[in-house]
């Protein structure tokens, strides 16, 4: 856990907001690679994972985006309300799950809206680098889209292309056009709203893009489907002990609620904080952060939101 200051909070555009985190000691923070992102840990006790936008060289600053969802459960809108400069908050150090791949010849980056917070990470990587890259930056509208000046003042200002919903056909994104020359050293990276993530990843595949070289942050889930759930139990290898889960219970829950506290983040299935080990039965994957490969294993779980299709799920605890 690092102890930040919040020294400055600037409104980015229409119901976004950035947030400068420095350490309360003044001393460097830990380093981060493009792609990473850090657990903040909120005034009314909720926790949540927000990207690192500002350049990964710096060590005297973090900078966050916050886009203000009155829809999500309540982070978004503490960070805002909550949340002022000179605030002191606690945070984690830098993972990276979204992170470049530096051997690729060429990169595309796409962001939609709030999206844009690790990719405007990774341009900046990329830029430094020489690489060679263009971003495609989606948002419904200029008013609503966060640091277009940053980029147009930035030296790579030239490789980005915005595409505003309200703006004229000729310059929404082309995907299918855009995507049409798949090869075997080029990646694509893709963060923002779920919609929009899915249409960029399922125009690559039908452009015939792998899934190794398609590479993702979901920043929120999509509302889990909550009927039909049903119970089941699971067990603890270390001792035996079953655990009933009801239908209205997460595994996490029912297992807390046992006494037995498992590590938690996101808690919808994003961050792989509470990947658990699967020695026998079979879960039902509901998480974003396994591949589909590593799902067809069934050798772990997230227990945060995965459920189990078995009577029993035999857990590495
Ligand atoms: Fe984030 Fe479970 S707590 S995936």
């Amino acid at each position: 856990m690092i102890d930040v200051l919040v020294t400055r909070k600037h409104t980015e555009a229409e119901g976004i907001c950035s947030f400068e985190l420095t350490a309360l000691d003044e001393q460097p923070l830990p380093p981060f690679s493009a792609g990473s992102h850090i657990d903040v840990h909120l005034p009314n006790g909720l926790v949540r994972q927000y990207s690192l936008c500002n350049h990964p060289e710096e060590r005297h600053r973090y900078l966050i985006g916050v886009l203000l969802d009155p829809t999500t459960r309540g982070g978004s809108q503490a960070m805002h309300d909550q949340v002022q400069e000179g605030s002191r908050l606690r945070i984690s150090e830098p993972r990276n799950l979204f992170p470049l791949e530096h051997a690729a010849a060429y990169s595309l980056l796409f962001a939609g809206g709030i999206g844009i917070t690790p990719i405007l990470c990774m341009a900046e990587r990329l830029a430094q680098a020489g690489a060679d890259f263009e971003l495609h930056y989606c948002g419904r509208s200029e008013e609503r889209t966060a640091f277009i000046e940053r980029i147009r003042r930035s030296g790579f200002g030239d490789r980005v292309q915005f595409h505003f919903d309200s703006g004229e056909a000729s310059q929404r994104l082309d995907a299918p056009e855009v995507l049409s020359a798949p090869a075997a050293d080029r990646h694509l990276y893709v963060c923002g709203p779920s919609g929009f993530m899915d249409f960029v990843l399922s125009t690559g595949r039908e452009q015939g893009w792998a899934e190794a070289q398609m590479h993702r942050e979901y920043f929120s889930a999509a509302p889990l489907a909550t009927e039909n759930l049903g119970s089941f139990e699971v067990q603890l290898a270390s001792s035996g002990q079953c655990i009933q889960v009801p239908a209205d219970r997460s595994v996490a829950e029912a297992l807390l609620e046992a006494g037995i506290e498992i590590p938690l983040s996101c808690e919808q299935g994003i961050c792989g904080t509470c990947l658990t080990r699967v020695l026998e039965g079979e879960p039902d994957h509901r998480d974003m952060f396994l591949t589909d490969a590593e799902h067809a294993r069934n050798d772990q779980f997230t227990p945060c939101c995965s459920r189990s299709k078995s009577a029993r799920l035999v857990l590495d605890l």
